[in-house]
């Protein structure tokens, strides 16, 4: 495996390879991740990972100088997996202000959007700029992004971009709660907490699998739950998978998405429900 911290280089390595899998990360490697790095080895010949924690897509008030930064155990987590690694520097990937920026589509200022103003554009733009530098005929992000990957996905199609976007299923640690590097923010009694996030998004999921549509509800009584247990909540939302609009009675694919904050950690999740396959309930 190939440690590449500069475009240039990147660029030289990659030019004879036929087809290149490619997994963008901020790092802080988790099994999700791998899952994602694994998952990349059936889409191409070469396989690229990317570490790079993107302040484009952080506000001011937000964790970019303390997001967890673990570079040595990456690259180790990596070997094996990956064939190289990308890791550039913040003026690498920036060497100039960044003016042109990519405008994602009105959906994403909901949602997390609505609590991270400019959280989407920053990351549709570095995303294109990370598919110009690494050129691949895959990309894999994780549905535990729900709507990033719903804006990505809009924007390959959109711009007409080369790419093929495959979606990985989110990791869970045992009790349910969703692997992220955010959960090492999380003292031993919030880790504890922090799986009520899960069991309010599978409460809503089973209700709505045995014939519940009053989503409005069901979210209010998940928020009401997370609320009597310390949580504050950024949003608890059904909607329909596809287009991630607010979801109707006669909708048989959604997604329950959900942002709330433990503490000082702000954590998400989804569930997708698939209303036509059968669900064994
Ligand atoms: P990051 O949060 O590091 O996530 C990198 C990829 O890992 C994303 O596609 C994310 O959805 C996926 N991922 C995170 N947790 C996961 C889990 N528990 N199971 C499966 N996949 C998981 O997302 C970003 O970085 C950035 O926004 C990025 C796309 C790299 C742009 O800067």
């Amino acid at each position: 495996m190939q440690i590449i911290s500069t475009t240039q280089e990147l660029r030289s390595r990659l030019k004879s390879e036929p087809s290149v899998a490619f997994v963008p990360t901020m790092g802080n490697l988790h099994e999700g991740h791998l899952a994602l790095v694994r998952q990349a080895r059936e889409h191409g010949r070469c396989v690229v990972a990317s570490i790079f924690v993107n302040p484009l897509q952080f506000g001011p008030s937000e964790d970019f100088s303390s997001y967890p930064r673990t570079f040595e155990q990456d690259c180790e987590k990596l070997a094996g997996l990956a064939d190289v690694v990308f890791a550039p520097t913040v003026a690498d990937m920036y060497p100039e202000p960044q003016q042109v920026y990519v405008e994602p589509p009105p959906v994403a200022s909901e949602l997390c959007g609505a609590f991270r103003p400019g959280h989407f554009r920053g990351v549709a733009t570095v995303v294109l700029k990370l598919f110009n530098i690494v050129r691949p005929q895959a990309a894999v992000f994780g549905k535990k992004d729900y709507q990033q990957l719903h804006v990505i996905r809009a924007m390959v199609r959109q711009l007409n971009l080369p790419v093929g976007i495959v979606a990985g299923e989110t990791l869970r640690a045992a009790d349910g709660l969703a692997l992220s590097s955010r959960n090492a923010y999380l003292g031993a009694e919030e880790r504890a907490e922090a799986v009520r996030l899960y069991r309010n998004l599978s409460r809503i999921r089973e209700s709505i699998i045995r014939g519940g549509r009053d989503f409005s509800a069901l979210e209010q009584c998940a928020i009401d739950d997370l609320v009597a247990h310390g949580w504050r909540v950024d949003y608890v939302s059904v909607r329909a998978a596809v287009s991630l609009a607010p979801a109707v009675a006669e909708d048989r694919d959604l997604v329950v998405l959900a942002a709330a904050w433990l503490g000082k950690t702000r954590l998400i999740d989804n569930l997708e429900i698939c209303l036509s396959a059968d669900n064994g309930l």
